[in-house]
């Protein structure tokens, strides 16, 4: 029997079906008849989003250091874990997360090149140990997802960033990924339907004790 509600993640580059990933989730969720929320990072607290609209902002006067981009990232997270999340399972309510911590480690770590000497400590004193149940990492070479977000409009500042910027995340998402048995690496050149049935069918397995 577990003691809280589930904490679930979908996490990926940009392009790389995150939405249609939830859509899955969401429709599993439905299907068992489980209560449950969605989130996004960052954001998804009033004060969270005003911090979501400033670190995706462009600016053309002046630069956006690592080290504020990765405070940012917390801030809006622990705001959202507080405020939102904690409650919610608390209640018995599901909670289905559009990204978490994961996307720091994978963009300002990776990405950003921000070493684990300094995220670590953060994530540890700000997070104490808080973490989702299961996280899904769908993933995309860059250049698959970077067109195909390019095509859906208008891109953000971390978005405009160069290839070798989302190769280095990309590379950090894996690394973690491999290494942690929480999160399920999902092939995101699959159709729509092969991934949703693989996420459905990691979902079955993991809480087939409800
Ligand atoms: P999105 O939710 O619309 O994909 O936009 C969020 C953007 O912020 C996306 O480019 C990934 C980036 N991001 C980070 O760099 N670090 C983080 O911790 C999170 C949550 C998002």
């Amino acid at each position: 029997m577990i003691q809280h509600a589930p904490f679930i993640v979908i996490e990926g580059l940009e392009g790389a079906g995150k939405t249609t990933a939830l859509s899955y989730i969401k429709a599993w969720l439905e299907a068992q008849k489980i209560e449950y929320i969605q989130t996004r990072e960052p954001g998804g607290t009033p004060m969270a989003e005003q911090l979501r609209d400033l670190v995706k902002a462009i600016r053309e006067n002046e630069t956006v250091t690592p080290e504020a981009e990765l405070l940012i990232m917390y801030a809006s997270r622990i705001q959202l874990i507080e405020n939102v999340i904690k409650p919610a399972q608390q209640k018995g309510i599901w909670v289905v997360g559009d990204r978490h911590d994961l996307s720091s480690r994978a963009y300002q770590g990776g990405g950003r090149g921000i070493a684990d000497e300094l995220i670590e400590p953060i994530r540890q004193a700000v997070l104490k140990g808080f973490e989702p149940d299961l996280t899904f990492y769908l993933d995309i070479p860059p250049e698959i997802g970077l067109s195909r977000a390019r095509a859906r409009g208008e891109l953000d500042r971390i978005e405009l960033e160069q290839m070798d910027f989302f190769s280095k995340t990309r590379a950090k998402y894996l690394e973690i990924a491999n290494a942690d048995d929480k999160i399920k690496i999902i092939d995101a050149q699959q159709t729509p339907t092969e991934v949703g049935q693989q996420i459905q069918n990691l979902l079955s397995e993991h809480f087939q004790h409800l």
